[in-house]
C-alpha cells in the first residue's frame, strides 16, 4: 500500500517538474534543482498522511526551518494536532515560492481537510489559496498574513505590538541620537508590522528632531549575512556613528551584532531582536543585546491546531476581530507578545522555552 501511496504521489510531484522543465529558462534550472534537492533532503515526507484512515487531516505547509522558532512551530504544532486525535502532514519549502506552491499542491491531492500556510511571499501565495479553495478545503494563514486571498482564518501575534515594545525598549535607553532599522523580509507580512509599530513609536521623536533614523533597508530572507552586510553599510554610510539598531527578529540582530562585534562596538550600542531564540537570549545575558520579544509558541500552536481540526470538522470559526488582506476582512486571532531583557529572562524559563541550564550556558559548551 505505501508503495502505491508513493509512486501516485510521485506521479504529482514529477508532473509539474516535467511542464516546468519543458520551458527552461535559466531561473525555471535554479527551481527545479532547488525542488530536487528539497525531495532528497527529505523536506517532502510523503509518506506520513495515511490517506486510508478516517482521522481528520491537516497540512501544514511551511516557509521555512531555518529558524529555531520554525522548529518549535513545526514540532509543538504535530504534538498538538496529534492530541487532538488528527494528523498532519509537514513540509518546508526553503524559502522558494515554486516549492511552496508545488508542496500545497501536493497537500491538497493528498486530501488534507484543512491546509495550514505559513507563506513565504505574502503575495504569491494567494494561488495556494486559490487553488484549497477549488478542492474546497479550508486555509488558515499561521502567523504571516495571506495578501489578497480568501483564508479563513488567519492566527498570530500582535505583530505592531512587537514592534512597538522593540522602539519603546530602546528609546527608554536612547531618546536623542542616531538610528538604524534592519528590517525583515520585504515578501513578508509581517515585517511590515514590525516596522509599522516601530515607527508608531519613534515618529514623535523624529518629529522633535531627537532621532534621526539613519538607514533603514529591509533584509532579503531575514538572513544573518544580509543583515551582516546591510549593517557593515550603515556603519561606513554613517562614518560609524550610530547611537542605536532595531533589528526586524533575532536573527537579524545576530546580523548586526557580528557587524558591531568586527569594529568591538558589540555592547556599546543597544540592539533589539524578537523571537527570544536560544542566542539572542544568551546575547542579552552577555550584554551585546539589549531585548527580544517573547512570543509563547506553544499557545500558537496549540490554538490552530484546535481551530483546524474545528475547520475541518464544518464548526464555524470567527476569531477575535478582523484584519483586512486586502481582499477581504480575515476573520483573525491576534496573541499577546511579551518584552525580554534581562530583568525578566525568568518569563521565559518559567514556560520552559529554554532552561535555564541552555541560557547561562557558558560559550562552546
Ligand atoms: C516572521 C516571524 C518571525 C521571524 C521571521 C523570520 O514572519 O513572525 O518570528 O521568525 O518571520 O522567519
Amino acid at each position: 500500500m505505501k508503495h502505491y501511496l508513493k509512486s501516485i504521489t510521485l506521479v504529482i510531484l514529477i508532473l509539474p517538474l516535467f511542464m516546468l522543465l519543458s520551458c527552461e529558462t535559466e531561473k525555471d534550472v535554479d527551481v527545479n534543482s532547488e525542488i530536487r534537492e528539497a525531495e532528497e533532503s527529505e523536506h517532502i515526507a510523503i509518506e506520513s498522511i495515511d490517506t486510508t484512515s478516517d482521522k481528520i487531516k491537516i497540512g501544514f505547509s511551511m516557509d521555512t526551518l531555518e529558524e529555531e522558532r520554525w522548529l518549535k512551530d513545526r514540532d509543538m504544532f504535530k504534538e498538538a494536532v496529534e492530541a487532538l486525535g488528527a494528523e498532519v502532514e509537514i513540509l518546508a519549502a526553503n524559502g522558494n515560492d515554486a516549492i511552496q506552491i508545488l508542496h500545497a499542491e501536493t497537500l491538497i491531492d493528498q486530501g488534507v481537510d484543512v491546509l495550514v500556510v505559513v507563506p513565504y511571499n505574502a503575495e504569491s501565495t494567494a494561488a495556494i489559496v486559490d487553488k484549497a479553495r477549488l478542492s474546497d478545503i479550508k486555509v488558515i494563514s499561521y502567523d504571516r498574513l495571506v495578501k489578497n486571498a480568501d483564508v479563513d482564518l488567519y492566527i498570530s501575534f500582535d505583530n505592531e505590538q512587537v514592534g512597538e515594545m522593540q522602539a519603546r525598549a530602546i528609546t527608554e535607553l536612547v531618546p536623542k541620537g542616531k538610528y538604524v532599522y534592519i528590517g525583515g523580509a520585504d515578501t513578508d507580512n509581517n515585517a511590515h508590522l514590525f516596522k509599522k509599530g516601530v515607527f508608531n513609536i519613534l515618529q514623535p521623536f523624529i518629529d522633535q528632531g531627537d532621532i534621526t533614523v539613519v538607514y533603514d533597508q529591509w533584509t532579503k530572507d531575514w538572513t544573518p549575512l544580509n543583515a551582516f552586510k546591510n549593517m557593515e553599510e550603515a556603519l561606513i554610510a554613517n562614518n560609524y556613528e550610530i547611537d542605536a539598531v532595531i533589528a526586524a527578529n533575532d536573527a537579524t540582530a545576530g546580523g548586526v551584532i557580528e557587524a558591531l562585534d568586527a569594529l568591538g562596538l558589540a555592547g556599546e550600542i543597544p540592539v533589539a531582536g524578537q523571537d527570544a531564540e536560544l542566542a539572542a537570549v544568551q546575547r542579552i545575558v552577555d550584554g551585546t543585546q539589549t531585548m527580544t520579544v517573547y512570543k509563547p509558541i506553544k499557545t500558537l500552536t496549540d490554538t490552530a491546531a484546535a481551530l483546524a481540526v474545528e475547520l475541518a470538522k464544518g464548526e464555524l470559526v470567527i476569531g477575535d476581530r478582523t484584519i483586512n488582506n486586502g481582499k477581504y476582512e480575515v476573520p483573525s486571532i491576534l496573541l499577546e507578545p511579551i518584552a525580554i531583557t534581562k530583568k525578566n529572562i525568568d518569563t521565559i524559563i518559567a514556560d520552559g522555552f529554554h532552561s535555564k541550564e541552555d541560557i547561562y550556558r557558558q560559550k562552546g559548551n
